[in-house]
């Protein structure tokens, strides 16, 4: 992975375990565009690396917003960049569009959940200054857990509606008239705990169709694994592999020498997706939208596998 040195700018306490970092280039360069919604990888003190969302205005090219939560168990990603201060150096990938704004919807809902709201405080803001329809709803367990609450609650119009302390079981409660109260044409958006975004799923999938609910997964989901078999995958440039039932393709392809971006190798964030030019790809991934898995012509490396008894690949 190609990473470019970046220096922190300011490093605010944005909730109980959640600091914002602001990172800028140390040569004064603005940064390359990205989508509202996107992520990076970041390379910290420990040179542990950790993909974190972009939150602050993508057409901010000045500088890019990530907020890190210190988690638990961290084995030095968060807790190491709980440690940095201002004028320190980190090392970042380049951005990467995953969850990305609905062209086609009239009207979004953003849901999020804890520390899920970072990728859509990205996309608040650009439909907020796109002047587009939409609401974001974000559920925290207290004021003081909530990030970013004040900037919300004044920097949007009043398009954001904070649910502090409700428990899971009364999330259906809240959002059901929320959903009734949309067309066919709406796009939903969630990031958050697994369950909490399988119950934002259950509320609005039967009224703006599942393909019309975005998920940003921080985790990957289970997968069953039983009755895998073997294939082929080729690449463009004519070079040909046995993928064995229990390997992965960035696997063989690793092990024959041949140079893939990865990063968590749990079909999380996005770094091995590459193109497919032929065959039918099995999705297993949890970075990919509705719409990339249907058109079936990308596949994320590290854990999807072949449909067809051939997959031709081109690396990004
Ligand atoms: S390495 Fe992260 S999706 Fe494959």
């Amino acid at each position: 992975m190609t990473t470019i040195p970046v220096r922190v700018a300011d490093v605010v306490d944005e909730a109980d375990g959640i600091r914002s970092l602001r990172l800028v280039r140390p040569d004064g360069l603005p940064f390359g565009p990205h989508r509202a919604g996107a992520h990076v990888d970041v390379v910290g003190p420990t040179g542990v690396l950790r993909q974190y969302s972009l939150c602050g205005p993508p057409d901010d090219a000045a500088s890019l917003l990530i907020a890190v939560k210190r988690e638990r168990s961290s084995r030095g990603g968060s807790a190491a960049l709980h440690e940095v201060a201002p004028g320190d150096e980190l090392h970042i990938g380049a951005p990467r569009n995953l969850l990305g704004v609905d062209p086609d919807a009239d009207r979004h809902v953003l849901v999020a959940g804890g520390i899920g709201v970072t990728p859509l405080l990205g996309m608040a803001h650009a439909l907020h200054r796109a002047g587009a329809d939409f609401t974001l709803h974000y559920f925290a367990r207290s004021r003081s857990e909530a990030a970013f609450a004040d900037l919300l609650e004044t920097g949007f119009a009043g398009r954001v509606r904070l649910h502090l302390g409700v428990p899971r079981t009364g999330h259906a409660a809240v959002l059901g008239p929320v959903a009734a109260g949309l067309g066919p044409g709406a796009a939903v958006y969630t990031c958050g705990p697994e369950g909490f975004m399988d119950g934002v799923r259950a509320v609005f999938a039967p009224v703006v169709g599942d393909d019309r609910v975005h998920v940003e997964r921080f985790t990957a989901t289970e997968v069953d694994t039983t009755g895998d078999t073997a294939f082929t995958v080729a690449l463009d440039t004519g070079e040909e592999f046995e993928v064995p039932a229990d390997r992965s393709i960035l696997e063989v392809l690793t092990d024959n020498g041949i140079e893939v971006f990865r990063s968590c190798e749990e079909g999380v964030c996005g770094s091995c997706v590459s193109g497919v030019v032929e065959g039918v790809p099995e999705h297993r991934d949890s970075c990919l939208s509705a719409a990339d898995r249907a058109a079936g012509d990308q596949i994320a490396l590290c854990v999807s596998r072949a449909r067809t008894p051939r997959l031709v690949v081109e690396l990004y």
